[in-house]
């Protein structure tokens, strides 16, 4: 797929084929989230990626939506603050570093034919226990993987002119 047409055509899926998500795929999309750049090429994250039938059932109370957990995947991104860039006045960068590699991770995925959705709203110490997370680590992102049962229509956005200044 052109990059264009990647990027209008993501949605976020919340409805998943029970298909498995082959290796080969997997692994191009993991590696265009490694290859997402970061403040001074720290790379401060960590990703989880969950297989196994029971650790994501146990996920089901981090997030109870269906859909979330009969994904025949589930990724954990997870952020190391420690190891982040941070500015001068002491703004740390790594909220946004785990953004742009899962932004890579999110977009590599629907071009492959495959059905993410961002997911914050869960139980972060729930998520911490089932995964096994260390205290250097915070689990910041979960999304679902796999392949689309159906595609939603696209959602409003704001147009260009209300989102973007020129200063000509
Ligand atoms: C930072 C962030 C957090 C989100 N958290 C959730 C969530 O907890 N649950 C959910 O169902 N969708 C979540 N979403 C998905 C948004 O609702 C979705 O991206 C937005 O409504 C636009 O729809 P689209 O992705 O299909 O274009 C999140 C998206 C982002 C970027």
């Amino acid at each position: 797929m052109e990059f264009y047409e990647v990027i209008s055509k993501r949605r976020s899926i919340r409805a998943y084929k029970k298909d498995p998500v082959e290796d080969s795929k997997l692994s191009r999309i993991l590696n265009a989230a490694r290859l997402a750049p970061t403040a001074a090429n720290r790379q401060p994250y960590s990703l989880i990626v969950v297989k196994d039938e029971e650790t994501k059932l146990k996920l089901k109370d981090a997030y109870s939506q269906e859909w979330f957990f009969t994904a025949p995947v589930i990724v954990c991104a997870c952020a190391l603050p420690d190891d982040a860039w941070k500015r001068n006045d002491g703004k740390g960068y790594v909220d946004v570093d785990v953004a742009i590699a899962m932004d890579h991770l999110i977009l590599a995925a629907s071009a492959e034919g495959l059905g993410t959705c961002w997911i914050a709203a869960f139980k972060p110490e729930v998520v911490r226990e089932v995964l096994n997370i260390p205290d250097n680590m915070e689990p910041l992102v979960l999304t679902p993987l796999g392949y689309p049962e159906t595609i939603p229509e696209p959602t409003f956005r704001k147009p260009l002119e209300e989102m973007v200044r020129e200063i000509t």
